[in-house]
């Protein structure tokens, strides 16, 4: 098992790595009917504007695990709002906001390229950088899901950036606790975990 910086021909990867761990760490392959909107939300931008950001962990049987970083969310955001979403809009309607209460999940996600998330002010001013971190199973619970964040880690404190967060549901307690042991802390309260530390 090797780690190594991103390349474009992985993009494919990506994509299907993000979908087969998008249901709070387990395979979300039977809630979607589209299987590349996880990928488009979490998975493309990054390969795609951050590639420098973008590590793999690949073994014989191929590339099975990615932590992916944007250095300035906000900057991130932009760039993404330029160059990402309106394509994507495109591809995808919006759906109908009357009938929110029956959407799909993938009209779910359809709804956020059309009205993404966007980090708080008060958040990104203190920890600017964010990531992701998805391996397969054959690959988890080796010690690499650490050799990838730590590669992370030392590539954005590489570019000065003075912290980083990131966003981890309630259900998934297995990623939850890795964290923790990693030694990064809890920002804010509430359904949606916000985890950080602080850089320099
Ligand atoms: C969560 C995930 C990234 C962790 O990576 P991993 O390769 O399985 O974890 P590692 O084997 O590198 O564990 C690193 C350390 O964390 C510890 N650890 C892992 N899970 C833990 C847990 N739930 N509680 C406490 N410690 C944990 C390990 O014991 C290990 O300790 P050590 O290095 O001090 O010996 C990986 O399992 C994964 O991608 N899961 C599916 C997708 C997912 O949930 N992504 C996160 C979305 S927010």
């Amino acid at each position: 098992m090797i780690i190594r910086g991103y390349r474009p021909a992985d993009l494919p990867d990506l994509y299907r790595i993000c979908l087969q761990t998008g249901d709070s760490g387990e395979d979300a392959t039977p809630l979607y009917r589209d299987p590349d909107l996880l990928g488009h939300m979490f998975a493309g931008p990054y390969g795609r504007f951050e590639p420098s950001l973008a590590f793999v962990a690949e073994d014989q049987a191929g590339v099975g695990g990615y932590c992916l970083g944007a250095l300035d969310t906000r900057a991130f955001e932009q760039c993404l709002e330029a160059e990402w979403w309106p394509g994507l809009r495109l591809r995808y309607p919006e759906p109908d906001p009357a009938a929110r209460d029956r959407w799909t999940p993938d009209e779910q996600l359809a709804y956020q390229i059309h009205h993404p998330w966007r980090a708080d002010g008060d958040l990104v001013a203190g920890f600017p950088s964010h990531l992701h971190i998805d391996l397969l199973p054959r690959l988890q619970g080796g010690g690499h899901g650490r050799r990838l964040i730590e590669r992370q880690l030392a590539a954005l404190a590489e570019r000065r950036s003075p912290g980083v967060h990131f966003h981890v549901s309630a259900g998934n307690r297995r990623a939850l606790g890795f964290y923790r042991h990693l030694g990064f802390t809890e920002l804010r309260p509430g359904e949606h975990h916000v985890l950080g530390m602080r850089l320099r």
